[in-house]
């Protein structure tokens, strides 16, 4: 049986990077709470695969295409969500890349495009979210970050982590603004979370996986789906009095110093 406080029924909610890994699964969890939901992406035809998923839940749900790095086509999604649905309650802020490179070689465009991708795209979601939910006196919004926003990856990830420590700030900056008009705004680090790319990345390079366990006290990567429990916590009336949170879902990898070892860790046991 599940606990009324995690009931989504009657909400909206609205989930970037709906075709694939976790905003598919955010998407599918919101639903599966009884929201209805907007799935967006760049990949019209993946964000509708996702629909399919969803519809028979019996949920209002609605695929739409948009870029989460143009500002205009934002504006537009929300303008649509607006005509389609009357109300926003609940945002999940998950798609936008970031650029690699070693920071002495990245042309300044690259920093400036990871930016516009992750901070001004997701500025600008919230900002378009926030005048709805303010007018409502009612709305939960979830910013991605990264751990990679807290502290350095070091392997080519300085503008990824630039965007994303802005992405942090900015979800504080907000949640503070809008916390005594009933609009909450909390942010999601994950770690290492098992996808297409990273799938690729370690079937090309297989001693990638230990390196990432090394910081991983769980000792594994995390699975899409297992954002679902903190995105229906964040989305729904079970985290009323929360806040400006930023909380990492990465396998205890934030609170591990970089030079401490745990037991079963990799570097300390055969
Ligand atoms: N997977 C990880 O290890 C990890 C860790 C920390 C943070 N993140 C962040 O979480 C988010 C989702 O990661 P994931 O692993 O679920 O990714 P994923 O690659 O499985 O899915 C990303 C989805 O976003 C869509 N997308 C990409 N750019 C877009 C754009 N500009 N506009 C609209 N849609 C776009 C893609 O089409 C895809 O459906 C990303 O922002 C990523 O940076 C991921």
């Amino acid at each position: 049986m599940s606990h009324p406080l995690f009931d989504l029924s009657g909400r909206v909610a609205m989930v970037s990077g709906a075709a694939n890994g976790m905003g598919r699964q955010m998407a599918i969890g919101f639903a599966e709470a009884g929201a209805d939901v907007v799935l967006v992406d760049i990949n019209l035809p993946g964000a509708e695969l996702t629909a399919g998923e969803i519809e028979p839940l019996g949920g209002r749900v609605l695929a739409i295409a948009c870029d989460v790095s143009n500002t205009e086509q934002i504006r537009n999604l929300y303008a649509t969500i607006d005509s389609e649905f009357g109300r926003v309650d609940v945002v999940g802020n998950v798609a936008g890349e970031g650029n690699v490179g070693r920071p002495e070689d990245l042309p300044l465009d690259k920093v400036q495009e990871a930016l516009q991708n992750l901070v001004v795209g997701r500025f600008a979601s919230c900002q378009e979210a926030g005048r709805r939910m303010l007018e409502q006196g009612r709305g939960s919004i979830i910013n991605f970050g990264s751990i990679g926003g807290w502290n350095s990856l070091g392997r080519g990830h300085t503008p990824y982590g630039m965007a994303m420590g802005a992405v942090i700030q900015m979800t504080r900056e907000l949640s503070t603004e809008w916390a005594s008009r009933g609009v909450r705004v909390n942010a999601i680090l994950p770690a290492q979370v098992w996808n297409d790319g990273l799938r690729k990345r370690v079937a090309e390079v297989p001693e990638l996986e230990e390196t990432f366990k090394g910081g991983i006290p769980m000792g594994r990567l995390g699975n899409p789906e297992e954002i679902k429990g903190p995105a229906i916590f964040l989305a729904s009336d079970a985290s009323s009095f929360v806040t400006g949170a930023i909380l990492p879902m990465d396998g205890g990898n934030l609170a591990l110093n970089a030079g401490g070892t745990y037991p079963g860790s990799p570097r300390t046991y055969a």
